[in-house]
């Protein structure tokens, strides 16, 4: 069951679970908190891992016709702030990186260390914006069965698609269970998002960069790009995952995350 928290005017869902230092997990789009059930589970031994739904998503409210990743950002900081949590380690994927960038250029003593997984620094090309706007109008239109249509093939790795049939149905009941109005305020939010390149040399937190190696939406390329301007940070590369390399590769991802997070408390 989620818990509730009603903060700057909307109604933020997310779970919690465990004890010890915090740990916050951002989905990506359009999906929801429950794309982190295993990290959770297996996380929730030796941290207090807390995942919301990004607004818009999962059981959170839709707040307008744009959700940009500041005013993500900042629901995120409300709850750490309703939770009395002052510093997390911050964990985003894909657009959920987006969200972890801003967070980190608005509240970087909130940081305690970072991982980006499938995501990248750079903001949309124009056409890659005027693709978001159809999108955006499309899925308001006609729903999210096409938005899910247009996605899948790109999202999960042709290994995944081919013989995981039970991931594929779950991503899919993610993007089709997202409310339309909150995907069509994420796509604008994300077309309008800053391009964070500038931002990688001043990241001074401990961070691990993650992607599958069939990750065609931000490829091995971008996590590169990241590795190479973040000073110290480690790149895991999830073998066979594609852009959704949690739910693709969960042990391997928990591999990679629990030997980052172990290394926090050496
Ligand atoms: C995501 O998985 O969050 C999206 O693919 C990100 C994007 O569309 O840029």
């Amino acid at each position: 069951m989620a818990k509730l928290a009603r903060l700057r005017g909307i109604k933020i869902a997310y779970d919690e679970a465990g004890e010890g230092a915090p740990v916050v997990l951002l989905h990506g789009f359009p999906f929801n908190r429950s794309m982190w059930r295993e990290q959770t589970d297996s996380l929730s031994n030796a941290w207090r891992v807390i995942a919301p739904d990004l607004r818009g998503h999962g059981e959170t409210s839709v707040a307008g016709e744009v959700a940009t990743m500041e005013e993500m950002a900042e629901d995120v900081a409300g709850l750490l702030d309703e939770l009395n949590i002052s510093r997390a380690v911050v964990v985003g994927l894909s657009m959920g990186g987006y969200v972890a960038l801003a967070f980190f250029r608005k509240f970087r003593e909130r940081v305690r260390a970072l991982i980006l997984a499938d995501t990248r620094p750079q903001a949309d090309t124009d056409d890659g914006r005027r693709a978001r706007e159809e999108t955006a109008r499309r899925a308001l239109a006609e729903g999210m069965g096409m938005v899910a249509d247009s996605m899948l093939p790109k999202l999960l790795a042709p290994l995944t698609r081919e013989h995981k049939a039970e991931v594929f149905a779950r991503v899919r009941e993610m993007i089709v269970g997202t409310d339309p109005r909150g995907a069509a305020a994420a796509l604008r939010g994300m077309a309008a998002r800053r391009d964070q390149t500038d931002l990688l040399p001043e990241i001074n937190v401990p961070t691990l960069i993650v992607v599958g190696t069939e990750d065609v939406l931000t490829p091995p390329s971008d996590a590169e790009t990241m590795h190479a301007k973040i000073e110290g940070s480690r790149l895991v590369k999830i073998e066979g995952a594609g852009h959704v390399s949690n739910v693709e590769r969960p042990e391997d991802f928990n591999r990679a995350l629990g030997e980052f997070l172990a290394s926090l408390q050496r």
